[in-house]
């Protein structure tokens, strides 16, 4: 039986990928998650597995080495699936520190530990370890509108605090791997969308504007460019990058879904309606009016797109959702879970989103 350590689990791809495991391979694995749930991680996203035999949850912090060692000690890790981070670009514009503390050295000390756990007195790793560093295809920078796509080889160029947090962490894990032989794979993945994302996000936020009747905030024109992928794809791609990627190897993981911002909101607008009863008094307040460009984000990359040639050829996996029914899929997730978006709007997140959008 493998054993997954998984870091920052009670997030929104890290939920969708322990759901995903549990669903997939059953008793036959155990995970232990890895947590310090700041804003971003929720164990309401776990509910339903908290109480299986084979799950366990450790709160404590990727920077604190000792909790993260004592973890490696006591348990015998085969995989190291790493989520954990400080993720969205706002708020790293605002406050950049963290995301170095976090994203930066709080890999640096997972690197560590698992090297620890895993080298042997020659200088060899035991068999059948890895550490899969989860990162973003921000850390390409930015592409031309309708020109090209970012590969493996294409050349870092973060723009944003968040991905040169991203960018950094990468590289560490690179020198590990050009140092010691240290047996990893980073995965670099485009926009995810999809059950359990916080409303920070451009499409939970959207979704929950409307439903409220609140304005749709667009940034700049709206014609920045993201390639969405659905998350259960992303997590799919995770498990066969763990399986069957080559060790030392980066591996793109990218949807084919790419669309301007506009057409993102207008798309969720009229999913929406579509979806809404004529009963329901939402159903009056969700118009294309609710729209409002408002000041560009500082720095704003204009495209993100991934050609995942590699990861097709390689290990077999494509995206499988389209962005028309991950769409309706994520909209009807968030239809049933009203409570969720309640619980996780209520707080602090009413002054984060005054302090952003200045209302
Ligand atoms: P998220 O913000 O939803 O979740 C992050 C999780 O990490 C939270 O549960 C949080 O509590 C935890 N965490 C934060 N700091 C921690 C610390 N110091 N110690 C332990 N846990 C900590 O993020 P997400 O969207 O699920 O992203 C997960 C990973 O995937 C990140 O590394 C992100 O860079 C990467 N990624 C995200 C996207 C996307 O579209 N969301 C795309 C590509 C890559
Ligand atoms: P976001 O979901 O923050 O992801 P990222 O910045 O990591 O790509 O934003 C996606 C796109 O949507 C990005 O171009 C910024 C834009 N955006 C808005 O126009 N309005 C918003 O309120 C938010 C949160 C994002």
């Amino acid at each position: 039986m493998k054993t997954y350590l998984v870091t920052g689990g009670a997030g929104f791809i890290g939920s969708n990928f322990i759901h995903y495991m549990f669903n997939k391979y059953g008793d036959d694995i155990r995970i232990i998650n890895l947590d310090v749930l700041t804003y971003a991680g929720n164990l309401e996203n776990l509910k339903d597995i908290e109480n299986r035999d084979n799950y366990t949850f450790v709160k404590g912090d990727i920077c604190d080495k000792e909790t993260v060692s004592r973890i490696f000690t006591e348990n015998d890790i085969d995989y190291v699936v790493h989520f954990a981070a400080e993720s969205h670009v706002d708020r790293s514009i605002k406050n950049p520190e963290v995301f170095v503390q976090t994203n930066v050295l709080g890999t640096a000390v997972m690197l560590n530990c698992a090297k620890a756990a895993w080298e042997q007195e020659d200088g060899s790793f035991k068999e059948g370890k890895k550490f899969l560093h989860v990162s973003t295809d921000e850390v390409y920078g930015s592409l031309p509108e309708g020109n090209g796509y970012f590969y493996e080889d294409t050349p870092y160029s973060p723009h944003s605090p968040y991905s040169a947090s991203k960018a950094s962490s990468d590289m560490l894990v690179k020198a590990y791997m050009d140092t010691y032989k240290f047996p990893a794979n980073i995965t670099n993945c485009s926009n995810n969308y999809g059950p359990y994302q916080f409303p920070e996000k451009l499409i939970p936020l959207m979704i929950n504007n409307a439903l409220s009747g609140k304005k749709l905030p667009v940034y700049g024109d709206g014609k920045n460019v993201r390639d969405w992928l659905y998350v259960a794809d992303h997590a799919k791609a995770i498990d066969m990058v763990i399986n069957k990627g080559r060790l030392f190897e980066t591996y793109n993981v990218g949807g084919h879904n790419e669309k301007q911002n506009i057409e993102i909101v207008n798309i969720i607008i009229e999913t929406l309606q579509e979806t809404l009863d004529d009963s329901d008094s939402r159903k009056a307040l969700v118009t294309k009016d609710l729209i409002t460009y408002v000041e560009d984000r500082k720095g704003h990359d204009r495209r993100y797109a991934i050609a995942p040639d590699k990861i097709r050829k390689e290990i077999g996996w494509e995206p499988e959702t389209m962005f028309k029914d991950g769409i309706k899929l994520t909209i009807k997730w968030y239809f049933a879970h009203e409570d969720w978006m309640k619980n996780v709007t209520s707080g602090d997140y009413q002054k984060y989103y005054n302090d952003m959008y200045k209302v």
